[in-house]
């Protein structure tokens, strides 16, 4: 996620937001840039990588004034560069602005705007706004109604910081979906898309919420309702955190934060722009074998999406692991292969290898990444991001659930083009699909404290069975990695059905097995594997869809989870064990950021 950084008051404001830039690199980022007011007039200076290198430029001409907004950046629109980097400016370079989050529509916005004339200097979705704001402005009004002018034409998710040389006292900001807030300093103020920017200066808060807009001066901060314009009488928050729990947001962990964010990247995971969609989709369609290739989590995602495009488009494909690509399938790639790479960070060695073996035999390569501008955006003949915003947390969580959302769209896609479902479906799957984030957000409350107190319980066994049959199969897959990785407890994860061929002889009286067992058409046969465990005295652990009776007096310990469609089953019902692997590392004393022996990209093969 990209940061945001504004100061007024009457302190130099480079220095101040340089100092809360650097609080926000934990974030991570591909380009940093400010604008700061300097006797009238809008200076800016961006650059490309580290901050370092903006440090640099600002040494080799400074700038210097009393107001200014920076920002750090994680390319969604446009390929990391030295003139996609925020700040934006208008065409006259006498507004500038900065900006997290995606807009949707903002193809349209632009093509209304160049017709108006105005010039476009980058790629990002961000620039339309400030020319926005300058039309607004243009038709005489003042920065603050002309923000709200502007942000009720967006659609999408944004914060939004923005300053003007022809009112050189006042930061106007506005918040969709992004976080924003402002800190209450004595005579000056701040405003940040993350408090651990400013904490260090003031612990007086105003969070803005969604739909709202306002400014800050040094003396003033007032907020606003964007629909109606009314004022808004905001509560100051006084916080007692520490830099470093204000870099996760209160969270012990970035790993528990990143879980808690899921209902947000989901909805980021929506906004994929639909030419991509269609663009994924065409080539889907057109192949005659379609390999869907990751690692790891990635690769977990790669089998729901297997069922997904099966159930829903009737399109068999093969889910398979990177490195076994090239020795298993190698041979048999050729012009009418398709190979869907899915990666977070674009950058895993054995992905990119198995993509350059199959290139080389002319097969067609779409990627999934969470990353713009890594090698796999790069190799790739179409790509969609993911919009999950950096994840610091080394097991991969809301980056896992937003590749499944993103996945589930494109088989739906896919089910339409082909003719294979009934429009009534169709709207039925996309209904879900937007109702996905608060799913995920009761799932998140609903698991939290009894799984804290499972951790406990399980903390010192020996090893730990998950089952799930058909999509099940997907997430008891991504419940033994997360809960394996993290506890160091080793755990086998089997279809359902098979593990009577063979891991069954593991059970003895009080061996723990997980089922993964949401209502769906595989429900029957599941209740019949729970029984077989049973009959060994296996220790049932079961999380099932709410009001299943059945399966809750079958089990020794029972989750139940809100019903939802059985291809976006892992979406929701991978939830608790993300915590369960969270809460047995934290049990167990590990850091559940850090897992050991592992790092977030693995760049060897
Ligand atoms: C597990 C985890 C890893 C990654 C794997 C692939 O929590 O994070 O298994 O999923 O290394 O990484 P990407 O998706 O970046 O290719």
């Amino acid at each position: 996620m990209c940061g945001i950084v504004g100061y007024v008051g009457p302190r130099e404001a480079t220095s101040i937001i340089m100092e809360g830039l650097k609080r926000l690199e934990y974030r991570g980022y591909d380009s940093a840039g400010l604008a700061v007011i300097q006797n009238g007039r809008i200076e800016r200076r961006r650059d490309v990588g580290k901050l370092a290198n903006l440090e640099r430029r600002l040494a080799e001409s400074p700038v210097s004034g009393h107001i200014g907004i920076g920002h750090t950046r994680w390319a969604t629109h446009g390929a990391p560069s030295m003139v996609n980097a925020h700040p934006h400016l208008d065409c006259a370079g006498r507004i500038a602005l900065v900006h997290n989050g995606v807009i949707e529509n903002f193809l349209e916005l632009k093509e209304e705007l160049l017709d108006r004339r105005h010039v476009f200097k980058s790629r990002t979705d961000t620039e339309v706004i400030v020319h926005l704001v300058e039309e607004a402005m243009k038709s005489g009004k003042d920065l603050l109604r002309a923000v709200m002018a502007a942000a009720r034409k967006l659609r999408g998710s944004y914060a939004l910081a923005v300053i003007s040389a022809d009112e050189p006292d006042k930061i106007v900001l506005a918040r969709n979906e992004s976080p924003l807030a402002i800190g209450i300093g004595d005579g000056m103020n701040f405003a940040a898309s993350d408090v651990a920017a400013f904490i260090e200066r003031t612990r007086r808060i105003i969070f803005l919420d969604n739909g709202e807009v306002g400014y800050i001066t040094p003396t003033e901060a007032r907020v606003f309702k964007l629909e109606t314009g009314m004022e808004v009488r905001k509560r100051i928050v006084e916080l007692d955190w520490t830099p470093e729990m204000a870099m996760k947001s209160g969270y012990p962990h970035f790993m528990l934060k990143e879980i808690y964010e899921q209902p947000h990247s989901i909805r980021e995971a929506l906004k994929v722009q639909e030419k991509y969609l269609d663009l994924i989709t065409e080539f889907l369609d057109r192949g005659r074998d379609v390999f869907l290739l990751a690692a790891g989590t990635s690769y977990n995602a790669c089998v729901a999406a297997s069922y997904m495009l099966s159930k829903l488009a009737r399109l068999a494909t093969t889910p398979v692991i990177a490195s076994e690509f090239t020795e298993n399938y190698g041979k048999s790639v050729g012009i009418d292969t398709v190979i869907l790479a899915v990666s977070q960070s674009g950058e895993t060695a054995d992905v990119l290898a198995a993509i350059e073996h199959a290139r080389l035999s002319a097969a067609t390569i779409l990627g999934l990444t969470n990353v713009v501008g890594s090698t796999l955006t790069r190799v790739s003949r179409a790509y969609i991001l993911q919009n999950s915003g950096p994840e610091i947390g080394v097991a991969a969580t809301k980056t896992f659930t937003a590749q499944l959302t993103v996945l589930a769209q494109l088989a739906l896609r896919l089910a339409r083009k082909r003719g294979k479902l009934a429009q009534y479906e169709i709207d039925e799957l996309k209904d879900e699909l937007e109702k996905l984030p608060e799913l995920v957000e009761e799932a998140i409350k609903i698991s939290d404290e009894p799984i804290k107190k499972l951790a406990k319980e399980l903390k010192n066994v020996g090893s730990i069975f998950f089952l799930g049959r058909g999509i099940s199969y997907a997430t008891a897959l991504e419940a033994r990695l997360k809960v394996m990785e993290l506890s160091y407890i080793p755990c086998i994860a089997y279809p359902a059905g098979e593990s009577k061929h063979g891991p069954i002889s593991v059970i003895e009286p009080g061996y723990p097995v997980f089922f993964i067992a949401p209502e769906d058409p595989t429900r029957k046969q599941v209740i019949g594997n729970v029984m077989e465990m049973k009959a060994r005295g296996a220790r049932i652990y079961c999380v099932g869809t709410e009001g299943d009776e059945e399966l809750r007096e079958n089990s020794d310990w029972w989750l139940e989870l809100p019903r939802v469609s059985e291809v976006l089953s892992p979406v929701v019902y991978v939830i608790p064990f993300q915590l369960l692997a969270y809460h047995l590392a934290v049990e167990k004393g590990y850091d559940p950021d850090k897992p050991r022996n592992l790092a977030k990209s693995v760049t060897v093969q």
